[in-house]
């Protein structure tokens, strides 16, 4: 079959493990065990959707060695005894059923060790860390995240300064791990060495201050793992597919790992006989923006030039990761600079992104947006999740069948909850017509995409879709009681979305004001005769003239042409700083605004998922956004927003422009009214409460199960 993806889709091989394609799933912590670290249907599920959607390798995350010792969560996989086996084994028979090898990622936790700080054992380490540098970490937490995370439940951390005999203790461990790998079927193990775990721990001169054969020199920083492969070698035999994650640079932290070490690292690892490495990185994770800046990166491609860097070192095969797009991953693997791209979020949202690709479809592989959804559920020790995909980690529950009798469905809304209930349940067979009041579908996604670009890419991936399967699509299409008697359809979703009111803000119907409704109609160009109060004619027709020429309709059109233009003044107070808020600030400030945030609330954020609130928040300082939570009295003034502190002192800043980004509610009453009227009714997405994209595909999911 032809390919468009000719050097992704090409055999390969480490060591002894021939692989059918470039692809791999990356190593990724699920949190989806069972009690003791054990393996069933779901964790069973989840990897065979994703060997069945053709990835070559995937790679179980994080799996225990010593579990509960020196494990993240209580709900991490485990192969610390031979009770795990039978567990392991059921994985990679499913995986190997489905034509896919099955790598284990063995795993000790050290430092960051979150069970055995929650159980009170002391976290192993190569020396007593010093105090981490004050950091924003802790601030970008919710007051009722902070109750829920991980951490809280950690009274005091003590530490064991690993003995020589500790050493040889962890290296058995890690030994009998692999050996128990090799028994249940795994096809080879990656030893992890980075992220501030116990190896990398050793590795880094941050936290190993050592004077011993430990510490100093990178031979002796890195001869725990060096031990650690060679015991693991000798357990498994020269045939068994064994290698290393390491980080290839520590950003942003101070006297962290670096590059050239890296690269002096990989060659150690080499010569001690792994058949690979695979190039990660690490950070300060005191900074938490950081976490999006390391090995869960924002920035597309971070990790690439340092693993063309430890390519150049090395005879065997490099794997890497981090928004990598299959585009870019086929090039540099053309090129020869790496040999195996693991993609992580990419193959949450969709698990059959490498048989897609392989098809010569890229175009309909469900996009991530960057929302990270997934990773943030690490920090209350939950399992993962995607916002794009709600069969992630409900494989079996969300699974899309056909139905059993077809029935006439009418989806009224043409947001992201309606796209993705008419998608699903025409492809279960049902006959959908779907009800869009506007002039195009999208509903809250399309200002969601203008504010952050990535959401862009599931508007498309949405409509693309409907597009192809014989949705009845209606435009402009109100859903009255004539039109519904008309259709006589057996069941109705309801999919309208939240409404938005002005919330009782003194000033708030002044002309400089905008509520969130009357942004949305300026930026889309719709109904912007209600905006006469607010605009001037001639920003209405350019606003009008956007609609027209279609600029209106693409958020990436708009997003240029805001650079250039925007009816709005120099100085912008948001009232309401959740996500829309914080979103919409940048968006302002990367257009030369001067923003300001400000809410009654005592953190910002709220709606965004601790990880990417952490970014989102950092980079609105960076850009000069002055965000001032726990503000009480606001009020809108002259060309100013008023309010008082905590301490009650008074505060003014001017405003040309205030922006309402909050007051958004759920909203029932067409569904109350359809079920009145003795239609089937299920309600999908926002009008339940605002959920934002996640909760729209997970209820879509849920009511087409049901349907
Ligand atoms: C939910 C989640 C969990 C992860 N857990 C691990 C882990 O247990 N071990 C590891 O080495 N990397 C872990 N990572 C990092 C990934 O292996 C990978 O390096 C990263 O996601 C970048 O690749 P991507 O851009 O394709 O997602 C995790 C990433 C995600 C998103």
């Amino acid at each position: 079959m032809s390919s468009s993806f000719p050097h992704l889709m090409q055999p390969g091989r480490i060591g002894s493990m021939a692989l059918k394609n470039r692809i791999f799933m990356t190593a990724m912590g699920d949190n989806l065990a069972e009690e003791d670290g054990m393996c069933g249907a779901r964790t069973r599920a989840y990897y065979a959707a994703r060997a069945k959607g053709g990835a070559a390798m995937l790679t179980v995350g994080s799996v225990s060695v010593g579990y509960p010792v020196g494990s993240n969560c209580q709900w991490q996989v485990a192969l610390s005894g031979d009770r795990h086996i039978p567990s392991i084994k059921g994985v990679a028979d499913v995986v190997h059923e489905h034509g896919a090898k099955l790598a284990l990622q063995l795993h000790f936790g050290g430092l960051v060790a979150m069970t055995d700080m929650k159980e009170g054992r002391p976290v192993w380490c190569p020396s007593v860390p010093l105090p981490p540098k004050p950091g924003d970490v802790m601030d970008g937490f919710l007051l009722e995240e902070i109750a829920q995370a991980d951490f809280a439940n950690v009274k005091e951390v003590s530490f064991k300064v690993m003995t020589a005999q500790d050493a040889e203790h962890l290296i058995q461990m890690f030994a009998d791990a692999a050996a128990r790998a090799k028994e249940a079927g795994a096809d080879g193990v990656e030893l992890h060495g980075g992220h501030g775990y116990i190896f990398s721990s050793f590795i880094s001169p941050a936290s190993n201050r050592r004077t011993d054969e430990y510490g100093g020199p990178l031979e002796n920083r890195a001869r725990l793992l060096i031990d650690a492969v060679k015991a693991v070698r000798s357990q498994v035999g020269q045939d068994y597919p064994v290698w290393c994650k390491i980080d290839e640079e520590e950003f942003g932290k101070e006297g962290g790992i670096t590059l050239e070490e890296a690269k002096g690292l990989a060659k150690l690892l080499q010569s001690a006989g792994v058949d690979a490495i695979t190039a990660s990185s690490y950070a300060d994770q005191s900074q938490g923006k950081y976490h999006s800046g390391s090995n869960i990166p924002h920035e597309p491609e971070l990790m690439i030039p340092g693993a063309i860097a430890i390519k150049s070192v090395l005879d065997v095969p490099v794997i890497t990761s981090g928004r990598i797009e299959p585009e870019a991953a086929d090039k540099y693997i053309g090129e020869g600079k790496f040999d195996f791209v693991a993609m992580g979020r990419k193959l949450l949202a969709d698990p059959d992104l490498p048989n897609k690709l392989k098809a010569g479809k890229p175009q309909d592989v469900r996009p991530c947006i960057y929302c990270y959804a997934c990773v943030s559920q690490i920090y209350f020790s939950k399992n993962v999740k995607c916002a794009v995909n709600p069969e992630t980690a409900f494989e079996r529950e969300r699974a899309i069948e056909p139905a059993v009798g077809r029935k006439h469905v009418v989806v009224i809304g043409g947001g992201p909850g309606g796209m993705e209930s008419a998608r699903r349940l025409a492809l279960k067979g049902h006959k959908v017509t779907l009800l869009e009041q506007s002039d195009r579908l999208g509903g809250t996604i399309q200002f969601a995409s203008i504010a952050y670009a990535p959401n862009e890419r599931i508007l498309n991936w949405l409509k693309r879709q409907v597009a192809a399967l014989s949705i009845d699509v209606r435009l402009k299409t109100s859903a009255t009681p004539e039109l519904l008697k008309v259709l006589d359809p057996d069941e109705i979703v309801v999919a309208t979305g939240a409404i938005r009111t002005m919330p009782p803000i003194p000033g708030g119907d002044r002309a400089n004001v905008f509520s969130g409704d009357d942004m949305r109609r300026l930026v889309l160009g719709e109904n912007l005769d209600t905006l006469k109060g607010k605009t001037s004619w001639t920003t209405r027709i350019a606003a009008k003239a956007g609609s027209l020429t279609g600029v209106t309709r693409s958020p990436e059109l708009i997003r240029e042409a805001t650079k250039a233009w925007m009816p709005l003044g120099d100085k912008i107070v948001i009232i309401g700083g959740e996500l829309v808020g914080v979103e919409l600030a940048e968006f302002l400030a990367e257009r030369g605004r001067k923003v300001t945030v400000v809410d009654e609330a005592p953190r910002l954020g709220a709606g965004l998922h601790i990880v990417r609130r952490w970014r989102a928040l950092s980079e609105a300082r960076d850009l000069g956004v002055v965000l001032l939570p726990g503000m009480n009295d606001i009020a809108i003034g002259d060309d100013r927003v008023t309010f008082t502190d905590a301490d009650g002192q008074n505060h003014v800043v001017e405003a040309d422009n205030v922006i309402v980004a909050k007051g958004a509610t759920g909203n029932l009453a067409l569904a109350d009214s359809l079920t009145a009227a003795g239609f089937k009714v299920h309600t999908v997405g926002d009008c339940n409460g605002v959920g934002y994209i996640e909760g729209a595909m997970a209820d879509a999911a849920d009511v087409a199960v049901a349907i």
